[in-house]
């Protein structure tokens, strides 16, 4: 990690790809689920009998590469936080240290909260999303293994299967035949779509999260993942692969298949498809 960066070039902060960095995992449950249209944030919204907050967590802890877990709340909901102290009291000795916190207004601010909450000696954070709570144990071992191997960046991936275009709100005289017009189309075979746990170096991490503390309200919402504030400090970012089990819930359909997924016949949500 950028600790050790005494030989390795500016991408790469390890000079000796064997060590392992000390991990912690940022959770960010804070939002309110809008999407979902539950009436209450996502984060407790039954999932297979259980809150889904309860499967990121059970996830992460059954993954092993973290030696704490901080998770981002919303303000003041009392029923998380109990979840939270008694899922606490199930971890084993040598488990991963739970700390809790209030997440803030957007997904960054939760992100930037939990961050301040970080163990001293903390060298690397897997940034990940209470609504990906299936994520199998194998993609969190992706992003760690990249980052034990020097990376300051990773993401997992997978390949798009829509072709992709780029459009514009069409003009007074188009709008009655379309709202839209297209004006191009990226190659496929070269995107990727884009989940979490997203590893990073912390020291990276946190300069990156400096950097877009001046954002006005329109370039912050233009953030949708950590990664972007990375590539904004010419920074590589790695990218593993990620797996279909770690959609993200954001919509009711969402919701129906991660049932399906721990219904189905791919059984276990740590099975990876
Ligand atoms: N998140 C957060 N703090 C926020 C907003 C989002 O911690 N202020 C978290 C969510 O809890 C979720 C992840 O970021 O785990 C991805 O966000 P999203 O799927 O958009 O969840 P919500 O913001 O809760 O959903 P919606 O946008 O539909 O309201
Ligand atoms: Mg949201």
């Amino acid at each position: 990690m950028s600790s050790s960066a005494t030989s390795a070039g500016p991408e790469h902060g390890a000079a000796d790809v064997e060590s392992k960095p000390v991990i912690a995992v940022v959770l960010v449950a804070a939002g309110s689920g809008q999407r979902l249209g539950y009436g209450m944030p996502k984060a407790r919204v039954p999932l297979g009998g259980e809150p889904i907050l309860m499967h990121a967590l059970r996830g992460i802890v059954a993954s092993g590469v973290a030696t704490q877990v901080c998770v981002a709340l919303p303000e003041g909901d009392g029923a998380l936080r109990q979840l939270c102290d008694d899922f606490r009291t199930e971890l084993v000795d040598g488990g991963p240290l739970l700390t809790l916190v209030d997440g803030g207004a957007t997904r960054a601010d939760s992100v930037r909260s939990a961050m301040s909450a970080l163990e001293s000696g903390t060298q690397a954070v897997l940034v990940h999303d209470a609504a990906r709570a299936l994520t199998p144990e194998s993609v969190f071992h992706r992003v760690a293994d990249a980052l034990a191997a020097g990376a300051l960046a990773v993401i997992p991936v997978m390949p798009v299967v829509d072709t992709v275009k780029t459009v514009e709100a069409t003009t007074d005289e188009d709008a009655r035949i379309a709202p839209e017009v297209v004006v191009g189309t990226a190659p496929r075979e070269n995107l990727r779509a884009v989940q979490t746990p997203q590893g990073f170096d912390l020291a990276t991490l946190l300069k990156a999260h400096e950097g877009a503390a001046g954002f006005d309200a329109a370039q912050a919402a233009a953030i949708t993942d950590d990664a972007m504030l990375i590539e904004m400090l010419g920074v590589p970012v790695h990218a593993v692969r990620g797996a279909s089990q770690s959609l993200k819930i954001t919509t009711p359909l969402d919701l129906i298949i991660a049932e399906g997924l721990l219904e189905g016949p791919l059984g276990a949500r740590w099975v990876e498809g």
